[in-house]
């Protein structure tokens, strides 16, 4: 059994550079290596060979047919396939995991538990990731139940750095983070092709009204970021008495579309595969709400 290593340790920087096999490179395995391949030695392994040569002709990594060999060479595991496939895939990857491994799931829904049961090592963490990762702004949950880490939470913080911002939650917070943050980006991108209609609808340029529509959303997050004040205090700044921002707002109301915005949330919380909902549930129906 691997001692755990000293809290003390040197945090981690180009001079000390840790060994991370990334199985699975599509979307979030080549992200993940994209952002962490100028700071760490990356070993890239998908069934697909021809996604881990693509990226290792981008100098994303170095990448290996031999599942073996990835392992053998690395000390993180990041694990970055379709939940699906876990089963099917789980007997190649246990067969050369070692208790010297620290592995990283990727993967939605499947809790440390049932990780474990698949993959008897010590040090198993789950991550959620989001898209907005790709850019260095992502925001990342992390999870993990060891006492006595080979990695403490100090260090994988400073390894996944890069990606955006961490967070350390609860395992039993990770479904309500994924359908925050992990969904998230994609009812943003549909709110962002609204506005970017309407500034069509109104004259401008398509690429003009994005750049408008992205600065505008960018600025009001930082804006709430910077000043510690309330979202409604903010909106209030905003809306002038008798004004059109009002009447705006107010059409929000008329439509319902603050409750509708928290129940899709929420919906994406209780749909998450493995939660048992009853039918007696506020949120069973919800998904009639997409069409009302
Ligand atoms: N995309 C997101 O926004 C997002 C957000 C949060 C979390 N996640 C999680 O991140 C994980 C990866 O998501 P993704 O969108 O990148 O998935 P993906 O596009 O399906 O990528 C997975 C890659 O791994 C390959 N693969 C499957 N089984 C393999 C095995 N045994 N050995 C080596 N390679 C294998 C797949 O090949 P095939 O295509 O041939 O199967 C594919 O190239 C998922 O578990 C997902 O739940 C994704």
């Amino acid at each position: 059994m691997n001692q755990p290593i000293n809290k003390s340790a040197q945090p981690f920087s180009t001079q000390n550079p840790q060994k991370i096999a990334i199985i699975g490179c599509a979307n979030m395995g080549s992200a993940i290596a994209e952002r962490l391949s100028s700071h760490h030695q990356i070993i890239l392994y998908d069934h697909n060979p021809e996604k881990a040569t693509k990226l290792v002709n981008n100098a994303f990594g170095t990448t290996t047919t031999s599942l073996e060999e990835a392992l053998e060479k690395a000390d993180i595991v990041i694990l970055a396939i379709k939940p699906q496939n876990l089963k099917q895939s789980a007997p190649s990857i246990q067969e050369f995991l070692k208790d010297k491994h620290t592995l990283i799931s990727l993967l939605t829904s499947i809790t440390l538990l049932q990780l474990k049961e698949f993959f008897p090592i010590s040090q198993i963490v789950r991550m959620m990731p989001n898209t907005p990762l790709l850019c260095g702004e992502g925001m990342i949950a992390f999870c993990s139940q060891e006492r006595e880490p080979f990695y403490t939470k100090d260090q994988l913080s400073t390894l996944f750095a890069p990606l955006g911002k961490l967070l350390w939650l609860n395992e039993n917070k990770i479904d309500a983070f994924t359908a925050l943050a992990g969904s998230g980006p994609a009812f943003i991108f549909a709110m962002i092709e609204a506005i970017v209609e309407s500034g069509i609808a109104m004259g401008f340029p398509a690429t003009e009204a994005q750049a408008i529509a992205c600065q505008m959303i960018k600025g009001s997050a930082a804006l709430l970021e910077s000043s510690e004040k309330h979202p409604a205090e903010l909106k209030w700044q905003v809306t002038s008495p008798g004004g059109t921002t009002i009447e705006g707002l107010k059409t929000f109301e008329d439509h319902a579309v603050i409750p509708k915005c928290v129940q899709i949330l929420v919906f994406g919380k209780e749909k998450a595969p493995g939660i048992k909902r009853s039918k007696t549930s506020p949120y069973y129906n919800i998904g009639s709400i997409l069409i009302a």
